[in-house]
C-alpha cells in the first residue's frame, strides 16, 4: 500500500477569534506539507476546529446566541484566515460534523461494551476553565489552586470514566528510550517531560459531563443524560476525518483509505502535550487496538510570547494575524513566523522584527538579486543566458556553495527546523550578491576576452535563483512562482505546486540559450511607520 505523508495540527477552540499562535502552527504544518510534496510524497494535511465544550458554551451565552450559531461565526474566521495565509489543507475537521460524531459515539460504545469505561461518583474541586476535577497535586505551594485553573468550585457528580491508569505501564514501556516509541515526541526534552508526567499518573479519565451543566457536546451513546468530555471528542478528529471505521476493532482490518494515511505526524503546542496528546490520546489509541507501530509522532512547538509574557485575551496583548496579513501581505507574515522562531522553542513576537526581516532578507537580499540578475541579462545579453564554460571563476564557487547549502537545507527540514533551513537559503543569496560585487559584470562587459566569463557568471546567478525559488516555495509559494515566472521557467505549470520539485534543486537545470523575462519588483520595501 503506498504510504501517504499524513500531517495534522491541533484543532483550534472556537470560543474566540484566531491569534498569532494559531497562525504559526497552521503555517508550520502547511510548510511541512508543502515540503513533503516538494520531495514527491503524497500528502494528506488535516486541520480544523474544536467546536464543543464548556468554554464555547460560555462564550456563546455571553453573546446571547446559541452555541451552534456562535461556532459557525468563529469557524468562519478560522477558514478565512487559512485562506488568506495560503494554508492549504486537504480535509477540514469540524467536531460538530455528523461524520465525526458518529465515530466518537461508536468508539465510546465499543469501549463501554468492552468495560473499558465505567460509571462512578466523584466529589471534589473542579476547574471551570480547564473543565476538570482537581486533586491536591494541582495545588500550589500555598495550598491554593493557582490562577491557571481559573474559577474553582466544589462539586459532587456521577460520571463515566475511561480506564486510563490500566495502560500506564504500557505507555511507560512505549515511550522508554529503548522502547518502540523512542521518537514518539520531538524534541527529545519533551519526551523526557512526558515520561516524568506518566510516572506520576494516577486515576482514570472522566470522559463525560452531565447535561445538567453542559449540553454542548456529543451525547453518550449509552446514557442520554451526558455529553462527551471535550478532549475525548476533539482528539478523535485525527482518525474520524481520516477514514477510520470505529466498528472494526482490528487495526489491520481498517479500510485502506485510513491505513494508507495513518499514523500521522501531529503538530501541537507545548501546552497540550501533557496530559492531552501524550497521555490521553496515545492511551486511547492503544485501547482501541492500535499497535505500537501505528502510534502518531508528536511534533511539539513552542509559544509566541509578547514582550516575554504569555499572550492573553484578558490583558489584551494578543496579535491578530489577519490584520498583519492585510497590512504586510501573507508572505511577509509567513516568512516572519517561519524565520524568527526555532521549532520547539519559544520566541517573542515583534512587528518591528517582521518589518526588518522582510526589508533586509527579502527586499534587499533576494529581491535585489533577482532584480539585478534579470536587469544585467537583459542589458548585456538581450535576455539570453548561455551555459559557457569558464573555469576558476566566482561563478563556479557559487555553484559549489549552492549545492552544499541545498544539502544543509534538506538536513534542517527533515526535523522541521524551518528557520535554520531558511538561513541556508539566505546564505546562498548573500553569497550571490557578494559575488556580483566581486565579479563586477559591468567591467567584464567592457572586455571582449571575458565574454565567456560574463556568460558563465550570469548563468550562475539565474541558476541559483531557480534553485532558491524551489527551496523557498514551501514558505513563500507566491514569491517562488514569481521568481519562476520572471525566469520564464516551466510556464506550462504556472501556478501549480508540481512546478517545484526538490529533485530539480540541483545545478544545471536552465538550458543553454534560455531567455529570461524582465524584472518586476517582487518584494517592495515596507516603509516603516514611525510607530515601529
Ligand atoms: N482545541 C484544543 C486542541 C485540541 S487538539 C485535538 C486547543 N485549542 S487552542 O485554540 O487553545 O490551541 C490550538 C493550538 O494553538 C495549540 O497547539 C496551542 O498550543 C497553539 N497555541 C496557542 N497559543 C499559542 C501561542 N501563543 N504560540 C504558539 N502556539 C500557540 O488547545
Amino acid at each position: 500500500m503506498p504510504k501517504t505523508f499524513f500531517i495534522t495540527t491541533a484543532i483550534d477552540y472556537t470560543n474566540s477569534a484566531p491569534h498569532i499562535g494559531h497562525a504559526y502552527e497552521k503555517v508550520l504544518a502547511d510548510v511541512i506539507a508543502r515540503y513533503q510534496r516538494l520531495k514527491g510524497e503524497r500528502v494528506f494535511f488535516l486541520t480544523g476546529v474544536d467546536q464543543h465544550g464548556q468554554k464555547v458554551q460560555q462564550s456563546a451565552a455571553k453573546e446571547g446566541v446559541a452555541p451552534a450559531q456562535f461556532v459557525k461565526g468563529v469557524t468562519q474566521k478560522f477558514v478565512d484566515l487559512w485562506e488568506k495565509l495560503d494554508v492549504k489543507y486537504d480535509e477540514w475537521a469540524e467536531t460538530t460534523a455528523d461524520r465525526h460524531k458518529k465515530v466518537v459515539r461508536e468508539i465510546l460504545q465499543r469501549l463501554w461494551d468492552e468495560k473499558q469505561i465505567y460509571k462512578d461518583k466523584q466529589a471534589g474541586y473542579y476547574s471551570i476553565r480547564q473543565e476538570q476535577f482537581l486533586t491536591d497535586k494541582e495545588r500550589g505551594p500555598d495550598g491554593e489552586f493557582g490562577p491557571e485553573w481559573g474559577q474553582v468550585e466544589f462539586r459532587e457528580e456521577e460520571n463515566y470514566y475511561f480506564k486510563l491508569s490500566a495502560y500506564k505501564e504500557w505507555l511507560l514501556r512505549y515511550i522508554d528510550p529503548a522502547g518502540a516509541g523512542r521518537d514518539a515526541v520531538i524534541p527529545d526534552f519533551r519526551q523526557t517531560e512526558l515520561r516524568n508526567a506518566v510516572e506520576r499518573l494516577s486515576g482514570d479519565l472522566c470522559i463525560s459531563r452531565p447535561k445538567s451543566r453542559l449540553d454542548w457536546g456529543i451525547e453518550l451513546p449509552f446514557d442520554k443524560d451526558f455529553v462527551t468530555y471535550v478532549w475525548f471528542d476533539a482528539l478523535t478528529n485525527y482518525i474520524s476525518f481520516a477514514g477510520y471505521d470505529a466498528k472494526i476493532d482490528k487495526y489491520e482490518s481498517q479500510p485502506n483509505q485510513f491505513r494508507e494515511k495513518w499514523p500521522a505526524l501531529q503538530i501541537i503546542g507545548k501546552d497540550i502535550l501533557i496530559p492531552a496528546h501524550g497521555i490521553y490520546w496515545l492511551i486511547m489509541l492503544h485501547a482501541l487496538g492500535f499497535p505500537d507501530s501505528a502510534m502518531p509522532q508528536l511534533l511539539v512547538h513552542g509559544w509566541w510570547n509578547i514582550s516575554g509574557a504569555k499572550m492573553s485575551k484578558s490583558t489584551g496583548n494578543t496579535v491578530d494575524p489577519a490584520a498583519l496579513a492585510e497590512k504586510y501581505g501573507a508572505e511577509a507574515l509567513r516568512y516572519y513566523l517561519m524565520s524568527d522562531i526555532a521549532t520547539g522553542k519559544d520566541a517573542d513576537f515583534s512587528e518591528e522584527r517582521l518589518v526588518r526581516r522582510y526589508n533586509t532578507e527579502l527586499a534587499n537580499c533576494l529581491g535585489n538579486l533577482l532584480n539585478r540578475t534579470l536587469s544585467m541579462v537583459a542589458k548585456y545579453r538581450e535576455g539570453k543566458i548561455r551555459q559557457a564554460r569558464a573555469e576558476g571563476t566566482v561563478g563556479e564557487t557559487l555553484c559549489v556553495i549552492t549545492n552544499s547549502k541545498i544539502r544543509e537545507f534538506v538536513a534542517e527540514m527533515e526535523p522541521a527546523q524551518v528557520a535554520s533551513a531558511l538561513d541556508k537559503t539566505l546564505e546562498i543569496v548573500v553569497r550571490a550578491n557578494v559575488a556580483v560585487e566581486a565579479a563586477a559584470p559591468w567591467k567584464m562587459m567592457r572586455d571582449p576576452a571575458k565574454a565567456d566569463h560574463l556568460d558563465s557568471f550570469l548563468y550562475t546567478l539565474a541558476e541559483s535563483l531557480r534553485i532558491i525559488s524551489i527551496v523557498i516555495s514551501p514558505v513563500l509559494p507566491k514569491a517562488a512562482h514569481g521568481i519562476f515566472d520572471q525566469l520564464n521557467w516551466k510556464m506550462e505549470l504556472s501556478g501549480k505546486e508540481e512546478r517545484f520539485r526538490l529533485d530539480d534543486a540541483k545545478w544545471g537545470g536552465l538550458p543553454d540559450g534560455h531567455v529570461v523575462g524582465n524584472p518586476v519588483p517582487l518584494f517592495p520595501r515596507i516603509e516603516t511607520p514611525s510607530a515601529l
